[in-house]
């Protein structure tokens, strides 16, 4: 660990109960903390919580008693100034200068590169221009300033204003050699739907969970994460960038519109092969003249290898096979026609496992020919196995 002496400011926003398993995660790595609090902070958290955790008195006030000057021995002591949350009132202060209590006068005297800032606030208040002219001014001024996470917010909806979470924050500070930090991750999820008329259309059973699975531990794993999920039911995650498509020509859009500016694209979604080569844009009815009907197809692109085939170097493509025959040889061939650097390969011929389930047993194919297998997990571990192997690649 590089860094060991910690300033944890925490101010006046509800995200401060967060502060408290921040502060347990960063003792637990066995940093020494002292937490400073502005006095809003401490009508949302009592200083007790936080001084219990750190063994050290919390600070938000000058200490009259005190020989020393205590705001400017404590910017010497800090290695690493960890603003969390920081609200929009506090974040204006930074900006502008204005150091009117304990925790802003301390701010001041430590030097900029070392003061790491995550914002928490109502989605209208960070959106205000003033809010954004104040976050450029911080970065401008050699703060790191962290985006906040979109979920639900304490007003009871969802929107953007979320502190990042605890254990993000950990990883992002410490463990920027773990490969995933900072790498920009495109993941698809979920079925592709290829519209026959209004009410009807072509598609399959995936429910996204695998994909669903890979962003949640991307983005722990302090990735910065954009998932195109296809007709997912599932619950969006907070702080991972979600949009939603129904047909494979809406993912392969979606796709383009992100690949360029990405480390990683992992193609979890079950991609429709085809699609009816017209819509019909009034319901198809029963004629009772007529026994059968035929619905031409046409192929669809095959997004995978498109990207697999225009990657750039440093770009990585990861792919997957659902195979019910000679799973190896077909998974081989997949690998090598996309032009892909790793296969996760599904065996669907297995019941329980796979498709709309919670488990499944993967082989992940490398292009030197490597394998490796797992036995039958959760699709959450799956998604650990996939991600650690992605590292060695990466
Ligand atoms: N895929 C894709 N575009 C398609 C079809 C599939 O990008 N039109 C991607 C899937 O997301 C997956 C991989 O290709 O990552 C393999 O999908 P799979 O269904 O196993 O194979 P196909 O390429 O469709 O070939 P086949 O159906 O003949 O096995």
């Amino acid at each position: 660990m590089l860094k060991k002496n910690i300033a944890l400011y925490v101010t006046g926003g509800i995200a401060a109960y967060k502060s408290v398993i921040l502060l347990r995660e960063l003792i637990k790595l066995n940093l020494e903390v002292q937490v400073v609090m502005t006095s809003n902070a401490t009508k949302f958290v009592t200083p007790l919580t936080f001084s219990t955790l750190s063994k050290k008195q919390v600070l938000f006030d000058y200490n009259l008693n005190s020989a020393g000057v205590d705001h400017v021995e404590l910017a010497q002591w800090t290695d690493l100034a960890i603003i969390a949350p920081a609200t929009a009132n506090f974040i204006g202060k930074m900006a502008n200068g204005i150091a009117d209590d304990f925790a802003s006068t301390s701010l001041m005297a430590i030097k900029n590169e070392k003061k790491y800032v995550f914002p928490a606030m109502n989605d209208e208040m960070l959106n205000n221009p003033v809010t954004q002219r104040n976050i450029q001014r911080l970065k401008d001024d050699n703060m790191q300033i962290f985006n906040s996470e979109y979920g639900f917010l304490a007003e009871g909806y969802k929107a953007n204003g979320r502190m990042m979470e605890p254990q993000k924050i950990i990883n992002t500070l410490f463990y920027q050699n773990n490969e995933l930090s900072g790498k920009k991750i495109l993941i698809t999820a979920g079925g592709t739907r290829e519209k026959i008329d209004p009410v009807r259309f072509i598609g399959n059973n995936s429910s996204g969970k695998m994909g669903y699975a890979l962003a949640d531990y991307a983005n722990e794993q302090g990735a910065d994460v954009t998932l195109i999920s296809a007709n997912s039911k599932l619950e969006k995650i907070n702080g991972v960038t979600t949009i939603d498509v129904e047909t494979s020509d809406e993912l392969y859009n979606e796709i383009s519109n992100n690949f360029a500016n990405c480390d990683v694209l992992i193609m979890s979604a079950a991609v429709s092969d085809f699609k009816p080569q017209k819509y019909t844009d009034q319901k198809i009815k029963k004629d009772k003249n007529i026994n059968s009907i035929n619905i031409e197809l046409e192929k669809t692109n095959d997004i995978l290898k498109y990207f697999g085939t225009h990657k750039n170097n440093n770009q990585i493509v990861v792919g997957f096979a659902a195979e019910t025959n000679d799973i190896l040889k077909n998974a081989e061939k997949k690998l090598k026609e996309k032009n892909v650097d790793m296969l996760v390969l599904n065996d669907v011929s297995k019941k329980n496992i796979g498709f709309n389930s919670d488990d499944n047993k993967v082989t992940i194919l490398f292009k030197n020919q490597d394998y490796v297998e797992t036995e039958v997990m959760k699709k959450t571990e799956i998604a650990k196995v996939i991600l650690e192997q992605l590292k060695k690649i990466s």
